[in-house]
């Protein structure tokens, strides 16, 4: 089994985004059974909490639902557990660098590192914005959700 841990601040809005789109791609692909996802944030503000209401719209639009998800923090067992750890912005993979415990294995990158033909490396935070960022982070995270897989696939 291949684990994927998707990882943002509040874990309400990117991550469950992001690890809804790559879990549907999961599916569509028939490969339930070998790839594992989870999401997590840096911040503890919304523990336990489904995600934001405008990330379960935007999603369910494009025939995602995350409504099942729920808020916890990142934790130090998670670099065991995890063969992939993503981070959505440079503030959150700096903030997981440090709690990451030396010797890990776990593959540690920002999420766009998979959609280089975007331009941009981080996934910007929609959490204080219009229902707008909400579509334009929908975007992002399908465009790296889709290189992701690309690659996890290769070694499968
Ligand atoms: P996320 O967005 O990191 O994409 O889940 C945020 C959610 C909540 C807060 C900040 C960002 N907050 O400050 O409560």
């Amino acid at each position: 089994m291949v684990k994927v841990l998707f990882v943002c601040l509040g874990n309400i809005c990117r991550s469950p985004l992001a690890e809804g789109v790559f879990r549907e791609l999961v599916r569509r692909a028939a490969l339930e059974g070998r790839i594992a996802t989870d999401s997590c944030g840096t911040q503890g503000y919304h523990v336990g909490e489904a995600p934001d209401r405008r990330a379960c719209a935007a999603a369910l639009e494009r025939g995602v639902d995350i409504g099942d998800l729920r808020a916890r923090t990142v934790k130090a067992e998670d670099f065991a557990a995890f063969d992939y750890v993503l981070a959505m912005d440079r503030g959150n993979r700096r903030d997981i660098e440090a709690l990451r415990p030396p010797g890990s294995r776990a593959h540690l990158a920002l999420l766009l590192d998979y959609a280089p033909e975007l331009g941009v490396r981080e996934v910007p935070d929609p959490y204080y914005g219009g229902w707008e960022g909400f579509e334009r982070v929908l975007d992002m995270v399908e465009a790296g959700a889709r290189g992701l897989l690309a690659e996890i696939r290769r070694d499968l």
